[in-house]
C-alpha cells in the first residue's frame, strides 16, 4: 500500500473515531441540575412517597419531565440506566408525548401518571388493567414507567425520552441527562410563545440551571383529565 493511501485509510477511521464519540457525547448534551421543591428544599429519595408523581422542568425551564417512586423495580433500558434507589423505582422521563406533544400545562394536562387502575387495548384488541402507567388522554397512548416508558398501547411511536438521575450521599436528587427520541425542538417550536408567557420567562429556550423546580403533578395543572 503506498504512502498516500495508508494516509488516506487511517484519516478516514480518525474521523469516524472522532464521529462515533461526538456522537455518543451528543447523547446528552444537558447540565445535571438538582431538583428543589418549590420551598427551595433539595429532593431527596425519602421525601417521595410510592405512587406519587412531581414534575420538574428538564432540560428547558419549559419542557416538564415526570418524577415518580414507582411499586416496582424499573430496571435500565438502552441508553437509559433505569430508576435510581436501591430498588431502582424512581423515575424520570419527559411528560411530552411522543404523539402530538400533548404535555402538562399550567390550566390543564392531558397526560399523567396514574397510580390508580387505567384500562387500555392492546393491539392484538385485548384489554389491560392496571395501575402504575403513563396515560395521555388526548388519544390514549401508554406508556410503562417501569420499561422504560415503553407504548402499551395508543399510537405514542416511541417510548418518552428517559430522564437520568443522579444522587448523592445526602440522598438528594439530580437530573443529569436525557435518553432517547426527544420532542424539545419541535414542541418549543410549536409552543414556545405560550410557554414564555405560562413560565414567565422571556426566551422559551432558556435551559435550567444548577437547580430546578420539583412540584406535586396533582398541583402543577389546575385541571387533570383522567380516561
Ligand atoms: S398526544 Fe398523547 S396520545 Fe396523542
Amino acid at each position: 500500500m503506498d504512502r498516500r493511501r495508508f494516509t488516506r485509510i487511517c484519516g478516514g477511521l480518525l474521523t469516524g473515531a472522532a464521529a462515533l464519540h461526538a456522537r455518543a457525547m451528543a447523547q446528552s448534551p444537558y447540565r445535571t441540575s438538582a431538583l428543589h421543591f418549590d420551598d427551595g428544599a433539595p429532593v431527596t429519595l425519602g421525601a417521595l412517597s410510592e405512587g406519587e408523581a412531581w414534575i420538574f422542568s428538564y432540560p428547558y425551564k419549559t419542557t416538564p419531565c415526570f418524577l415518580v417512586r414507582l411499586s416496582t423495580s424499573a430496571p435500565k433500558q438502552g441508553a437509559w440506566p433505569g430508576g435510581v434507589d436501591d430498588d431502582q423505582s424512581v423515575v424520570a422521563f419527559s411528560a411530552i408525548c411522543s404523539h402530538k406533544m400533548s404535555h402538562p400545562a399550567k390550566p390543564i394536562t392531558h397526560i399523567s401518571y396514574r397510580d390508580t387502575p387505567v384500562s387500555w387495548y392492546t393491539k392484538e384488541g385485548e384489554k389491560q388493567t392496571r395501575a402504575g402507567v403513563i396515560s395521555c388522554c388526548s388519544e390514549r397512548s401508554v406508556y410503562d414507567p417501569a420499561l422504560g416508558a415503553a407504548v402499551l398501547s395508543g399510537p405514542a411511536p416511541v417510548p418518552l425520552a428517559a430522564i437520568s438521575l443522579d444522587v448523592n450521599e445526602r440522598g438528594e436528587l439530580s437530573a443529569t441527562g436525557s435518553h432517547g427520541p426527544d420532542q424539545y425542538e419541535k414542541f418549543l417550536q410549536a409552543f414556545g410563545f405560550r410557554l414564555a408567557l405560562e413560565y414567565g420567562i422571556s426566551d422559551p429556550r432558556t435551559l435550567v440551571e444548577e437547580q430546578t423546580q420539583t412540584v406535586k403533578a396533582a398541583n402543577f395543572s389546575a385541571q387533570q383529565v383522567l380516561c
